[in-house]
């Protein structure tokens, strides 16, 4: 659906699922594959039928293996700096998108492959994937968000062993630091990202929205602003049909079934 040059969009409600389609470069990030992207999400974002997005890899060697190298030569500082800024505002783009996203990681998710996957709420690895930020052997940093957002989401240590050493680890590796969610066999992968993806399709979706917003930026400010932030979006929900659902299906020992509204 759309028409797209570096990625395929499929719209299928409940879910949307955006495949990374530059599998002979291993889904290397182009520039109209990024600016593909972001359309996409300003194209969900009111959606109200499509409650996730999947982002996956064409092909089942990569997820992602980064920005494409070959952008990177012959350019001036200046023009690096506005290119760089267009990948982390998608980056951005999808921390602020109000409906959870999953990374299906099935291959290598390096460099930008990396900073997209740790942007995305979830992750799910098949047990081949492999991750890292290679950058420091090209004489660079991560420039995505990985000194960053890896430094929050697995801690100060590891990240800096990502980032200074450039290392790659296995599917099992990530999951032991937290850097993904869940490990699948390989011939699984499908199945068990489709049934996470229901789990979350099937939620609440204003609540879903809220949890993502407190996470992410409540954990942005000190504590004590954090907690009345939460504060603040546990009091909205209860101007919601859903929490009204949510509450009498279990006073009604039934399952509840949400709307978004
Ligand atoms: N940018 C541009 N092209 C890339 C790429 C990237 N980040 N990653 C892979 N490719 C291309 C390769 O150049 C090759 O293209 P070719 O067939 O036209 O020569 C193709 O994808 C397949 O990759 P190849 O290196 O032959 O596969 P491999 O199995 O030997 O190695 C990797 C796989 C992922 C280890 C290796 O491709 C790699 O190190 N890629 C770069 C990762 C990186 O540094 N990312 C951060 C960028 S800032």
């Amino acid at each position: 659906m759309g028409s797209y040059k570096d990625i395929i969009f499929e719209r299928k409600p409940p879910v949307a699922w955006v495949t990374f389609n530059r599998p002979d470069k291993l889904n290397a990030i182009s520039l109209t594959l990024i600016e593909e992207l972001g359309d996409v999400l300003d194209k969900l974002w009111n959606d109200e039928e499509i409650r996730v997005l999947v982002l996956t890899g064409a092909g089942d060697r990569a997820f992602c293996a980064g920005a494409d190298i070959t952008m990177f030569q012959g350019k001036s500082p200046h023009t690096m700096f506005h290119i760089i800024r267009k990948i982390v505002e998608v980056t951005e783009k999808m921390e602020k998108f109000p409906k959870p996203i999953v990374a299906a990681i099935n291959g290598f998710a390096l460099g930008g492959g990396c900073e997209l996957a740790i942007s995305c709420d979830f992750r799910i690895a098949t047990d081949k994937s492999a991750f890292g930020q290679p950058e420091i052997r090209l004489g660079l940093i991560p420039g995505a968000g990985g000194t960053q957002r890896l430094s929050r989401l697995i801690g100060l240590g590891r990240a800096k062993e990502l980032c200074m050493l450039g290392d790659r680890i296995s599917a099992e590796e990530a999951y032991r630091i937290g850097l993904v969610n869940k490990v699948v066999p390989a011939d699984k992968f499908q199945e068990e990202v489709q049934k996470f993806v229901n789990r979350l399709a099937e939620g609440p979706p204003v609540a879903l929205k809220m949890a993502k917003y407190a996470c992410n930026f409540g954990t942005q400010v000190p504590l004590d602003v954090g907690l009345v932030l939460e504060s603040g979006v546990f009091g909205i929900l209860f101007g919601t049909q859903d929490m009204v659902e949510g509450t009498s299906a279990f006073l009604e020992k039934r399952q509840p079934k949400f709307f978004g509204k």
